[in-house]
């Protein structure tokens, strides 16, 4: 049987499960050389562990502020890679637990709870097909900051989502704004790259700007972009109901390094006489009964 692939050409049902598992294979080998590299050294900018250990607190106010009071609630981290964002959940009070489907990355995380002295259960899984073990168990699922572009069915990521929460629970949920996404380098000024329809782009990771020693060899990996509306259809399609939908034009921290620093620290995206938004932000939540919130 042949289907149609997302770019619009022919491909068979054997093919497409091929290239998934390609997919998969490729993006986890690059995040486990990452996992390996980030926080170790000095040149690192953005995951200082010893800080962490100190207390530094890493979460933003934006999903702090969707999320609420989070004080004994049960809290599933999804791509929470290796466990520091995670773990200051847990210090803010949730019951948490992470997902990323990079064993290296997980067996870190594990590592730095017993460092922290903080309780946490880590579990090594694919977003897009979570274990039936986390079914319906969450009052939250948070996934922030470089999520969704790594993920090759939107649908399959949604509805594991929204299934691992309780009636009533809620979904949160920060990425990098589509428009953001279709910039290659702001100086000079190029945006080339797709906004929205899910198609694979492949691309050459030579490492990070967070670390100097990650390999230089070239590694193989795959972004899907999703415009808005395809992420909230997607959000509906898995039965959530959207309570908040934000674009926000200021930044802490620019995980690509692309964009100028204001006097205030905070980074911005001109465009012309006014700015782009560089993150979303959805809230949303699994209805209690069929139908309603
Ligand atoms: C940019 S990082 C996210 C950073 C995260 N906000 C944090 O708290 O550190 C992307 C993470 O997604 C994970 N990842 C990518 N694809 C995944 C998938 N299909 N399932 C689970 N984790 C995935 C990677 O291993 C990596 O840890």
């Amino acid at each position: 049987m042949a289907a149609e692939d997302r770019a619009g050409g022919l491909r068979s049902d054997d093919d497409a499960v091929a290239a998934d598992a390609d997919r998969f294979a490729a993006d986890r080998d690059v995040w486990d050389d990452l996992a390996e590299f980030h926080g170790t050294g000095p040149g690192d900018r953005s995951d200082d562990v010893e800080a962490f250990l100190a207390g530094r607190q890493t979460l933003r106010g934006i999903e702090r502020e969707l999320a609420g009071d989070v004080t004994g609630k049960e809290l599933l981290h999804l791509h929470c890679r290796f466990g520091v964002d995670t773990l200051n959940w847990a210090r803010l009070g949730a019951r948490v637990t992470g997902v990323d489907f990079s064993p290296e990355a997980i067996a870190r995380a594990q590592r730095l709870a017993e460092r922290a002295g903080l309780e946490a259960e880590f579990v090594e899984a694919d977003a897009q097909r979570l274990p039936d073990g986390l079914a319906a168990r969450f009052d939250l699922v948070v996934a922030t900051y470089g999520v969704l572009s790594w993920i090759g069915d939107l649908d399959a990521w949604m509805t594991g989502a929204a299934s691992a929460l309780r009636p009533g629970g809620r979904l949160v949920l920060v990425d990098p704004h589509p428009v953001f996404q279709t910039v290659l380098t702001f100086d000079p000024f190029v945006a080339d790259r797709p906004h929205g329809g899910g198609a694979p782009q492949h691309d050459a990771m030579t490492g990070t700007d967070a670390h100097a020693d990650v390999p230089a060899e070239p590694k193989k990996s795959t972004r899907s972009p999703y415009s808005l509306g395809e992420i909230v259809r997607a959000a509906t399609s898995a039965g959530l109901v959207v309570e908040r939908l934000g674009e926000h034009t200021e930044t802490e921290a620019d995980g690509r390094h692309l964009l100028p620093q204001g006097r205030d620290g905070l980074y911005r995206f001109p465009f012309s006489n006014t700015y782009l938004p560089i993150l979303y932000s959805l809230r949303a939540v699994r209805p209690s009964a069929p139908g309603g919130a």
